[in-house]
């Protein structure tokens, strides 16, 4: 390999490598995504800090590389790491093509998609088409006349008649408060359905949309292998931008800032870009509570993926985490496009915080990692982390979401902060000692440990990468399905039990299944015939005797 990034051309060989194996299956997938490996989201402020400022950085990725390569993920997602004012810590763009210098520069991300290809992992960037920073060259054009070249790349409106907001859409991050800004010199409002710092744009404009999807080749170019792209329904906003109508009043980004006749033609687009480097791949936050809406956006016209987070907001209680299960999968196979699985990311409360601790972190993560579709693992669940608690005069994020961001801590030693050279942004996650990539390293039963093994045995095992999935009834406080069909001669199917309850309880079963893994802290049971038996807040992969 060279000095530069590996070149795009060479990116797919992977995925070709283990078709052509025979042993390795992805799953079938209308939407002609290749890809069905593991992502692990990076949130880059507060993975690994190498400049000694106390927030991460690209050469602290680069540095962290090793550990995810042994983790045994396929892919990593970083969160913005472009130029910004970090008013939303990246989600407001001020130069999509160069990065902030608090991340480190161009050269880095290079560094870091050599190092990252060379141990065979693929590097998605988080593409952010709905918004971009007030401070952004096109914002800063725009905002100067109504007869700016590039006026028509955001959403101005004159004010309603009594001088008030164009119309009834309210905005994130503040409770109720409209989604316009009045700006004096020019007599207007504009949309901004997040901070008022993060002006939104208009997609109908096709300079502004070439210009987007210049993003998308820029990154490309350089040796990205994919990206997550940040609320994309919002840029399928109704023409009109009418009235939400009065039972979605004060829900933000409800209603009518995307209609799927609006943003069919813009995924299009997109999805004509991303085809020219093939093997690169999407994956849309679509963040709407339908799982059948969020199925809408996924197909060979439009994304590859897209982020349904079910299981994200379901209570910690087998019946609610199995009719999301159920209904996700419906969904997704009826339009033939693999679901996605999200436990955890940096806008909402961790899984080992609503699961209630460690032992819930482990069947969650044993459920993530044999469901049927693609897991995502967010930087720190691997190691059980629960969030931060964050003291008032810590508090920096203006939607309340520091907790789930707090530093990785890397070490043992709280005296050398935990690996980190200065002193870190955020306070520490509870227990940075015992939820430290070293101390977990060194103990077999770790969290990091199951992870390491269910991530192993996804790839391996035949009916987990690429079994069909069936339900199974067994007991109310139980979450099962039972992954197989692959070739029945080969591939002995595979059973998971998941007990969310607070008791321990025994299942009905047949005889002749023996136990793969448990996360009862009960190695001795491994490989053993299956009792029945399953502890409260435990989860166990059974295989059938078959083949
Ligand atoms: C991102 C948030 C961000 C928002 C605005 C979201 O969906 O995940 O972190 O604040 O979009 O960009």
């Amino acid at each position: 390999m060279g000095d530069g990034p590996v070149p795009t051309s060479d990116r797919s060989s992977r995925a070709e490598t283990e078709l052509a194996s025979g042993e390795a299956r992805p799953m079938s997938s209308a939407s002609g995504s290749p890809f069905d490996g593991v992502v692990y989201q990076i949130y880059p402020r507060s993975f690994r800090d190498a400049s000694g400022d106390g927030v991460g950085d690209l050469a602290g990725i680069t540095a962290g590389l090793d550990h995810l390569a042994w983790l045994g993920v396929d892919a990593v997602w970083l969160s913005p790491i472009y130029r910004s004012p970090m008013k939303d810590f990246g989600y407001d763009v001020s130069d999509h093509c160069d990065v902030d210098p608090i991340f480190g520069s161009l050269a880095d991300i290079d560094a870091l998609l050599m190092a990252a290809h060379q141990r065979g992992l693929e590097v998605w960037l988080d593409f952010v088409p709905n918004h971009t920073s007030d401070q952004h060259p096109w914002f800063l054009d725009a905002i100067g006349s109504r007869e700016a070249p590039k006026r028509d790349w955001y959403l101005w409106r004159d004010p309603a008649p009594d001088g008030g907001p164009p119309n009834n859409w309210t905005r994130d991050f503040a409770d109720g408060a409209p989604a316009w800004t009045f700006e004096e010199a020019t007599g207007q409002y504009y949309l901004h359905e997040f901070l008022p710092e993060q002006p939104s744009v208009n997609w109908r404009n096709p300079d502004l949309r070439e210009a987007m999807l210049d993003v998308l080749r820029f990154w490309m170019d350089r040796g990205v292998d994919g990206f997550r792209s940040d609320v994309i329904h919002l840029i399928g906003k109704s023409p009109q931008l009418r009235d939400d109508p009065p039972e979605l009043r004060g829900v933000p980004r409800a209603g009518h800032h995307h209609e799927p006749d609006a943003v069919a033609p813009h995924l299009r687009a997109i999805r004509d870009c991303l085809d020219a480097v093939p093997g690169t791949t999407m994956v849309g936050e679509v963040n709407l509570p339908d799982a059948a809406k969020v199925a809408s956006y996924v197909g060979p016209d439009r994304l590859h993926l897209a982020f349904q987070f079910g299981l994200l907001y379901a209570p910690w209680e087998a019946r609610s985490w199995r009719d999301t299960i159920r209904y996700v999968q419906a969904c997704f196979e009826s339009v033939g496009v693999p679901p996605t699985w999200v436990l955890s990311n940096h806008d909402w409360s961790r899984i080992a915080s609503r699961a209630g601790g460690e032992d819930g972190a482990r069947v969650a993560a044993t459920l993530l990692f044999t469901l049927r579709g693609v897991p995502f693992l967010y930087m720190g669940d691997e190691l059980g982390m629960a969030d931060a608690v964050v003291p008032p005069e810590r508090v920096v994020d203006p939607g309340g979401r520091d907790g789930c961001r707090a530093p990785l801590p890397w070490t043992t030693d709280a005296s050398r902060r935990h690996g980190w050279t200065g002193t870190p942004w955020l306070p520490w996650p509870p227990d940075p000692t015992r939820h430290s990539v070293e101390a977990q390293r060194d103990d077999e039963r770790s969290v990091l440990h199951l992870h390491r093994r269910l991530i192993a045995l996804r790839r391996e095992h035949p009916s987990l990468r690429s079994g069909a999935m069936h339900h199974l009834d067994t007991h109310d406080e139980v979450v099962a399905f039972e992954r197989g069909d692959v070739d029945a001669q080969r591939a002995p199917a595979v059973r998971v039990l998941a007990n969310l309850g607070a008791s321990d309880l025994e299942v009905e079963h047949a005889p002749g299944w023996r136990v793969l893994l448990t996360t009862a802290l009960d190695p001795a049971r491994e490989g053993a015939p299956f009792s029945g038996w399953l502890p409260a807040q435990s989860a166990v992969l059974i295989e059938s005797a078959a083949g």
